[in-house]
């Protein structure tokens, strides 16, 4: 790890969500989301676990970014939950909501510590689910507002924003697998939600440029690396098809300002309307992307259907989410988002693992399983970066353990462990570990770095 050409300013850090670690649900004027209501909704959620509590980050942020400080991290990426800004979705702006993030970024600030503000990391105000929710092109101009609201009270002091986490999951996961909130179940409806979540990403940018020209913007994908099983062409042609399903009906558009032609015609009638100037608004530059990945996608064609299927080959490792660990993933990832779509800067914004931690009799977290994966990834963004990607920065996947939506409590990504009956705090040994290393880059000769 020594000889990682990371340069000085590579920005090392880590990530939560609003609704993930907050708690405080109904705090300070917040509205309810539609995570609060599908939380409650018999069967979604397992054990039937809220984010009413998380890890009341609410309360206890400070302490959260005195932590960060010990553990030497450079940067925190935060989501702004939409429903305590404007509860009703739209309208209506509660002060004491923007008032939290204000201290935060205060606090973070004082600490030496870089805020990377996410608009969106998937509190939908329930109101708006109501009136129709992302599939709907009003939810555009509410989200618009939302953000004018937000880049005005903290576009002063936060230089780097995110429009959307990961759109690819609020609209398939959310909107046409039923596995998330709102829970519904249209391909149609999934659709027009990837639509109009890209173009409130552009009505976004807009907004962060004029309210915080000095700014860097962009946004989160969730991309991932497929590679075809065989070189037999029906093994290619299923790889091609998740690769257009997962990859590039967002990069496209974003970068290419169209939808690619061969899942226009997979899609068929349920492709939503385009409008004059809806691809120019989407594609409008940005400074950075935001890539989060975990594992990749190996795939084979189904003999009868050729239909894509998902191959877990035996001698992998795999996490407690049963995603497998192959950091060359990230590697090719990153090189192929270079090559096809050159963006100015690349983050990784969410990598991480869960693994079924123990808390030790002495209050101990011992996790080689995910020092081993970080230390892998991190490795895997070093190659990636010496064949050209444009690499500006890691943030791992979760500080804390937390609400991991459909799976809740159970699935622990954090790298401080999170005692959820006491909500003590407790590094485990791989925050050691990044602590260590985060430390070792700073003190590294200029010369040895690029
Ligand atoms: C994501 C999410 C996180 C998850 C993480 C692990 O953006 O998918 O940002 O909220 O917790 O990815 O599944």
């Amino acid at each position: 790890m020594r000889d990682i050409p990371f340069h000085q300013d590579f920005v090392w850090g880590a990530a939560t969500a609003s609704y993930q670690i907050e708690g405080a649900a109904r705090e300070d004027g917040r509205g309810e989301s539609v995570w609060d209501r599908f939380c409650r909704t018999p069967g979604k959620v397992r054990n039937g676990d809220t984010g009413d509590i998380a890890c009341d980050h609410y309360h206890r942020y400070r302490d959260d970014i005195e932590l960060m400080r010990e553990l030497n991290l450079k940067a925190y990426r935060f989501s702004v939950a939409w429903p305590r800004v404007l509860p009703e979705g739209r309208g209506r702006i509660n002060e004491k909501g923007l008032d939290f993030y204000d201290r935060l970024v205060d606090c973070l600030l004082e600490a030496g510590i870089e805020p990377y503000a996410t608009l969106y990391h998937w509190d939908l105000p329930q109101v708006l689910e109501d009136e129709g929710g992302w599939p709907v092109r009003g939810t555009i101009d509410a989200f618009a507002e939302f953000s004018e609201a937000v880049a005005r009270r903290l576009g002063d002091r936060v230089r780097h924003w995110i429009t959307h986490n990961e759109p690819w999951c609020a609209a398939w996961l959310g909107y046409g697998l039923g596995e998330h909130a709102p829970g519904r179940r249209s391909r149609r409806d999934a659709l027009a939600a990837c639509h109009n979540l890209l173009l409130s990403h552009g009505r976004a940018v807009e907004i962060l440029r004029a309210e915080c020209p000095e700014a860097e913007v962009g946004i989160t994908l969730n991309p991932e690396q497929v590679y075809a099983a065989s070189d037999s062409p029906a093994d290619a042609a299923a790889a091609r098809s998740v690769d257009g399903f997962k990859n590039r009906w967002f990069l496209d558009p974003l970068f290419h300002g169209t939808y690619p032609s061969d899942m226009i015609e997979e899609f068929g009638e349920d492709v939503p309307t385009v409008l004059d100037g809806d691809m120019d608004l989407i594609s409008a530059p940005i400074d950075l992307l935001g890539v989060n990945t975990y594992s990749r996608a190996l795939i084979e064609a189904d003999p009868e259907t050729g239909r894509p299927i998902h191959v877990r080959p035996m001698a992998s490792l795999y996490t407690h989410m049963g995603w497998e660990v192959y950091p060359d993933g990230l590697e090719d990832l990153l090189v192929r988002l270079h090559e096809d779509y050159g963006p100015k800067q690349l983050y990784v914004t969410e990598n991480g693992s869960s693994y079924t931690d123990v808390l030790t009799h002495d209050r101990k977290v011992l996790d080689p399983e995910r020092t081993e994966y970080l230390q892998a990834h991190i490795e895997a963004c070093a190659r990636a970066m010496a064949r050209g990607a444009p690499l500006s920065g890691y943030f791992a996947w979760s500080l804390l353990d937390n609400f991991e939506w459909a799976f809740g409590y159970q699935m622990r990504f954090g790298i401080v462990y999170v005692d959820y009956p006491s909500l003590e705090r407790i590094p485990k040994a791989s925050a050691r570990w990044y602590a260590s290393f985060i430390q070792a880059q700073s003190e590294m000769p200029a010369s040895r770095t690029a």
